[in-house]
């Protein structure tokens, strides 16, 4: 089936997060009248026919009551999963979240008290942070390097030490990670589940983004040695590979038995009970054959635009420095070349230009000099603000000479 990812909906006036107007100047300031935006990890497109099949079945009816976690949702999750991995997954490891932010928050309160920590490799998608500071949960960061390729590595010494001192709850690896896109390998896992096995620390493995493999395998953390899926919760949804994160659907998978209880308690005092009508109807639709031909013709698309994109910019610009996409449709950028921060090129661009990317330090400290560019656009709003912004570059760049004058 031929789909159509040039011709985008209108959103600027459907109270969208990343298009509404009102919203955006409240987080750039004033706008011209004229912006692109790509920012926030929302995809432009419409979402595929079957989705759409499914939710206007539901609306046809006209009824909106109560439904529960029904059997046609644990056989998609099994199914796709099972593609991800050998693992035997049963139903009771399976449970409901209101996609996977409400996810994090659940499991920092039902494994944490006060006074305790958790770790994460920074930079990396707030609200793993977030989760933990809102509930007085310290934050140890283990801050990712770049090779020489721009690639986020993870230093596992420093883990060590920072692990075997500080003794910390929880782990949540962004897996693969937001916002580097870096694909981490069977023996990088497995260093990470060895090290979380020996210091009693449990392993949350966030997998969002991996629906989108551009380079590299992903290795789902279920497809460890049972030793390591015996101390491991997998958060998952959807959302990011099929555009619905507004329909507040998501699942978990917690193989242990007693983790899984402590779990779902938390979920139960969270009022985490039953999911949405159209939540639950649009997962069940994207775990499909009919799904998966959108989420790779999807997909395929992205990396052209990432392709046109980066080869672009390294003529244009060529002292910016490009993270390679292995994963994700996010392109993460080291602008310290220009001698700006982050937030400095992202608050001009957005208000001299109407360009909006998103300021790497929203991904933490560690991201201070990098910018994250949403690619999941049309091809026409990608040469578009590209080019803008390699214009925009060139004139504003500060050369260390004049800089210092
Ligand atoms: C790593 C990661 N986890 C989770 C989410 C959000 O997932 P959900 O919409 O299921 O809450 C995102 C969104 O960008 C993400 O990048």
């Amino acid at each position: 089936m031929a789909f159509n990812f040039d011709q985008l909906a209108d959103r600027k006036s459907d109270n969208s997060k990343k298009w509404d107007r009102e919203f955006n100047e409240g987080y750039f300031g004033k706008l011209p009248d004229e912006y692109i935006s790509m920012w926030i990890a929302d995809l432009d497109y419409e979402v595929t026919p079957i989705i759409h099949k499914k939710i206007e079945e539901i609306v046809d009816k006209k009824t909106y009551g109560y439904i529960y976690f029904y059997d046609e949702l644990f056989e998609a999750i099994k199914q796709w999963q099972g593609n991800k991995s050998d693992f035997s997954l049963n139903n009771e490891m399976i449970s409901l979240n209101f996609g996977i932010v409400s996810a994090l928050y659940v499991t920092v309160q039902a494994f944490c008290r006060e006074g305790d920590s958790i770790i994460i490799n920074s930079p990396v998608y707030n609200p793993f942070r977030v989760a933990a500071e809102v509930n007085h949960i310290g934050v140890l960061e283990n801050e990712l390097e770049v090779d020489q390729e721009y690639r986020y590595q993870i230093n596992f010494q420093n883990l060590e030490e920072l692990i075997v001192e500080h003794q910390p709850k929880i782990y949540i690896l962004c897996n693969p990670h937001n916002p580097g896109g870096r694909v981490w390998s069977k023996e990088e896992l497995q260093k990470i589940a060895d090290l979380c096995l020996e210091n009693n620390v449990i392993l949350v493995s966030d997998e969002a983004h991996a629906d989108h493999i551009n380079q590299g395998q992903f290795t789902s953390m279920l497809s460890l040695d049972k030793k390591y899926t015996d101390n491991l919760i997998v958060l998952n949804s959807a959302n990011k590979g099929f555009n619905f994160a507004g329909l507040k659907m998501g699942y978990n998978i917690i193989p242990n038995l007693d983790i899984n209880n402590l779990f779902k308690q938390q979920l139960k005092k969270q009022g985490i009970l039953e999911p949405n009508i159209f939540g639950a109807a649009a997962l069940c639709a994207s775990y499909t054959d009919e799904g998966k031909e959108w989420l790779d013709a999807s997909y395929d698309y992205m990396v052209q635009n990432y392709d046109w994109a980066s080869s672009y910019l390294s003529q244009e610009v060529p002292e910016l420095k490009i993270t390679p996409l292995d994963s994700t449709y996010l392109m993460w950028l080291d602008v310290s070349s220009l001698g700006m921060t982050g937030d400095e090129v992202v608050e001009r661009l957005a208000q001299e230009e109407g360009i909006l990317f998103q300021p790497g330090s929203s991904f933490g400290q560690a991201g201070i000099n990098h910018i994250r560019i949403n690619l999941g656009t049309s091809k026409e709003f990608v040469q578009k603000s590209f080019q803008k912004f390699a214009d925009w570059c060139q004139k504003n760049k500060r050369q260390e000479d004049k800089s210092l004058e």
